[in-house]
């Protein structure tokens, strides 16, 4: 369903990549960081298994079948990257419409606003917190125009929640749960298929088995890279669906890894559009970056393009092929990660690969991988500058 390509980490191993050897050094401490992530208590691997969420929301879509012309989702950061990562890879709009407001830039707030009638709308108010004043703020702006509003957010808020995010699960590492799960139904997605997905992926993350355990190798990889001044990390996805698959992974790399003075530089970039934007800097600027391609073997549909007997497959695959060929030349590390085809079951496993991944590399660096200090210091101080 989802391997790993590592032949050009390994070509490059004497200069700017790495060696099977280098990367088997550390397997043997696989069971050492299994242990310190089960000790600081992290619920993002386990609730994958709660029933409990699931039938809650499959009774709440069901009861509430055919009442709404529209979702609207107030929430931001963890509370919307990934059910915006949802609906952009799987989900079948328009119908219902998802929107998510995750910014409180009043054209984008008014753009939405004209294209729903709030008394039939379905406002899922998402945050961890429940203290956000961003969301604070858009649901105080929709809540007297109609419409029915449901709250998810940790039981500890004091809040009343509709849907509770689990004490233990940060919002970075939430997907899996009612903030992801309740709008993923409410799109027509197979929730059951997307936790099964995340349960194959877990029994990989939480195996001693360096061959079986991706996001182990996936952290081995990005941290060794690092060491070689490799402190950039580019997804490049050949497949618009994933595009906003890198915009849930960038902030999950970005705010659990970057603390202390250390981090990676999460970067996204498209193929093939990117080729024609950054490609340049990539191959020929200074060597700093770790690429990481997600390869769709199967897009699930194929195009002609009038041109000889070439297919836009074709065009994507080969150019994908370019691009690592000239990375390569020029000795820019990176691997390619293939999925099958993208369904709920591999993208559950993708969240999961690469939230494990995280876990690790906090383990590698000696940090906590699952606050966000500099998160909440920019929150206070706008919350001081507002009251003062
Ligand atoms: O990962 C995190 O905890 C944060 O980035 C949050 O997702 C973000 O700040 C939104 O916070 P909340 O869900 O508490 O409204």
């Amino acid at each position: 369903m989802i391997s790993f390509d590592l032949r050009n980490l390994y070509s490059l191993a004497d200069s700017h990549g790495l060696s099977e050897d280098d990367l088997q050094k550390m397997a043997d401490r696989i069971p050492d960081y299994l242990k310190k992530i089960e000790e600081r208590d992290q619920g993002f691997y386990k609730v994958i298994d709660e029933e409990n969420t699931v039938t809650g929301i499959e009774k709440f879509v069901s009861e509430n079948e055919g009442k709404f012309e529209n979702v609207v989702i107030l929430g931001i950061g963890g509370s919307a990257l990934g059910a915006r990562c949802l609906g952009e890879t799987l989900g079948r709009q328009p119908t219902p419409g998802l929107y998510i407001l995750d910014n409180v830039d009043p054209l984008l707030i008014a753009a939405v606003e004209a294209q729903i009638d709030p008394k039939k709308t379905l406002f899922l108010v998402i945050s961890k917190s429940g203290k956000t004043i961003e969301t604070q703020a858009l649901y105080s702006y929709f809540k007297d125009k109609g419409g029915y509003f449901v709250l998810i957010t940790d039981g500890d808020t004091g809040l009343e929640p509709d849907f509770e995010i689990p004490k233990n699960v940060g919002g970075r590492f939430s997907v899996l749960t009612a903030v992801g799960l309740l709008p993923a139904k409410l799109i027509g997605i197979d929730i059951h298929a997307l936790l099964e997905g995340a349960r194959a992926m877990r029994d990989s993350f939480l195996s001693a088995d360096f061959e079986k355990n991706l996001p182990f190798q996936l952290a081995t990889i990005q941290y060794l890279l690092a060491q070689k001044g490799k402190t950039i990390n580019v997804m490049m996805p050949y497949s618009q669906r994933l595009m906003a698959f890198t915009d849930w992974w960038r902030q999950l790399l970005a705010e659990s890894i970057g603390k202390d003075g250390l981090g990676l530089t999460p970067v996204r970039a498209l193929g093939v559009t990117d080729q024609h934007s950054q490609l340049q800097l990539y191959n020929d600027g200074p060597n700093d970056k770790f690429f990481l391609f997600l390869e769709v073997e199967n897009l699930g549909h194929e195009l002609s393009t009038g041109l000889k007997d070439l297919t836009f497959n074709e065009l994507l695959a080969t150019e994908m092929q370019g691009t690592i060929g000239s990375l390569t030349q020029n000795e820019r590390p990176n691997i390619t990660l293939k999925i099958e085809h993208l369904d709920a079951t591999t993208l559950g496993a993708l969240f999961l690969l690469f939230e494990g991944a995280t876990a690790f590399l906090g383990e590698f660096y000696g940090i906590n991988a699952f606050d966000q200090p500099g998160v909440e210091l920019s929150k206070k101080i706008t919350k001081d500058l507002l009251s003062s």
